[in-house]
């Protein structure tokens, strides 16, 4: 007899059976409310009735058609459908399983496109688990920690992440990126440096929002310097921060986007998309493996998209988006354990910290995600030290749902931590 390693930890104790929409079921017919989402995968909800007939039928049709041997349906409906939701410009897209997968398609063609070694990540980025995605990674050291050494090239920026700095954003989007361009004099040569990959919202960080003027500032040192802006969306992207990329709430466009977890509502697809002038920088053959653009997660990939743009669900995460971080905001008024409320659409955070010190307070936010899932709310932590509980429901979640949620949480909170 075997059995799972146990170094795969679960933060609930749930064994789910089946799901249905934001709900997860367990054997036992308990119902426990998923503001999880499988981390902001299961975008269309568990089990759309859509996404699971289209793939239904493609299982009976075509299950693996490997895309360097042979081409197939779905993959190339879906290349030309994608094009109705990729930023202006980036015409050219390649198909991958994971993020980590994706995010390194997109390393190797920034370094192949430009020649140059280096790449800056931002503080508080995740980018994956891979080594190269881990050496990239800089939300917590337990992505990287006992596997060195890692990949070199990469060099580190601050992110403005005010609440943390203890500034305005103003003063904290300034110092990022004076920061920069310190980096550029003292660690990597803007003809050293390839590209800037950095998060929309910081995810696995925190869910920290980036803005307009620091995605600007990194515009305009890439367009004076031939460096690429790459865009990781694993997390932002299909309408989860209510638009349909997370960058589109601040004006500045890139030359690479990456995606994955909403796009085939669970099923393992992620994807890059650039320029089909950029790809033609890389090299022939650099774009390749045995798995991606799997004709079944092509063929959910397409009956998500029919499903996010025929029920409207880029404006209903907006919608719901602001109707929980306004609840979350209104709960947390009463606490000073949680210090601070943030997000975009449907990622919304919680900051919990130590009421005198303001210091990262990973024991109470432990205790509410755990005192969640005995109540039957399903979430997650992230954050440098755990310290911030996240809300990321399916887009399809309605008003009676958030709003039993925040119940929920509001019953939690009066739980584990004394009103101020
Ligand atoms: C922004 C971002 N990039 C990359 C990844 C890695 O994706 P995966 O876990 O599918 O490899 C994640 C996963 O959470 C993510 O949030």
């Amino acid at each position: 007899m075997s059995q799972l390693s146990p170094l795969l930890k679960q933060a609930t104790p749930v064994v789910a059976d089946h799901g249905e929409g934001v709900y997860l079921y367990d054997a036992e017919g308990n119902r426990h409310l998923d503001f999880t989402a499988g981390i902001g995968v299961t975008s269309t909800g568990h089990c759309h009735p859509r996404v699971v007939r289209a793939a239904q039928e493609q299982v009976g049709k075509l299950i693996h058609g490997q895309y360097t041997t042979v081409m197939h349906e779905p993959l190339l409906k879906l290349a030309k459908r994608m094009g109705d939701v990729l930023p202006a410009g980036l015409d050219s897209v390649f198909f991958a399983n994971s993020g980590s997968e994706a995010v390194e398609s997109a390393l190797r063609l920034v370094r192949q496109a430009t020649g140059r070694p280096n790449v800056v990540v931002f503080h508080g980025g995740f980018h994956g688990r891979t080594v190269a995605t881990a050496s990239m990674t800089t939300s917590g050291t337990r992505f990287s920690a006992g596997i060195s050494p890692l990949m070199s090239g990469v060099h580190v920026a601050p992110f403005p992440f005010a609440y943390r700095y203890g500034w305005d954003e103003a003063t904290a989007t300034k110092f990022a990126l004076r920061e920069l361009d310190y980096l550029f004099a003292t660690m990597s040569a803007p003809d050293d440096t390839a590209a800037f990959v950095v998060e929309p919202v910081l995810g696995e960080g925190g869910y920290v929002p980036a803005n307009s003027e620091f995605l600007a500032g990194l515009r305009q040192r890439a367009d004076d310097h031939g460096i690429l802006l790459v865009f990781d969306e694993v997390q932002t992207g299909y309408g989860r921060t209510g638009k349909f990329w997370g960058h589109q709430h601040f004006g500045v466009s890139p030359d690479v986007v990456i995606t994955a977890k909403g796009l085939a509502s669970g099923f393992p697809l992620s994807a890059i998309a650039a320029s089909a002038e950029l790809m033609a920088k890389a090299w022939p053959g650099s774009q390749g493996g045995t798995y991606g653009g799997n004709a079944v997660a092509c063929a959910a990939a397409l009956a998500t998209l029919d499903v996010i743009q025929e029920e409207n669900l880029v404006e209903n995460a907006a919608t719901q988006g602001r109707r929980l971080l306004d609840g979350a905001r209104a709960i947390a008024g009463k606490y000073s354990a949680i210090g601070d409320v943030r997000g975009l659409g449907l990622m919304v955070g919680s900051e919990f910290v130590h009421p005198v010190s303001g210091e990262p307070d990973n024991p109470t936010a432990q205790a509410a995600q755990q005192a969640a899932a005995k109540r039957g709310l399903l979430l997650l932590t992230c954050g440098a030290w755990m310290n911030v509980v996240r809300m990321i429901p399916a887009l399809v979640v309605n008003s009676e749902q958030i709003d039993n949620a925040l119940d929920i949480w509001a019953d939690v909170l009066a739980e584990v931590t004394p009103a101020s």
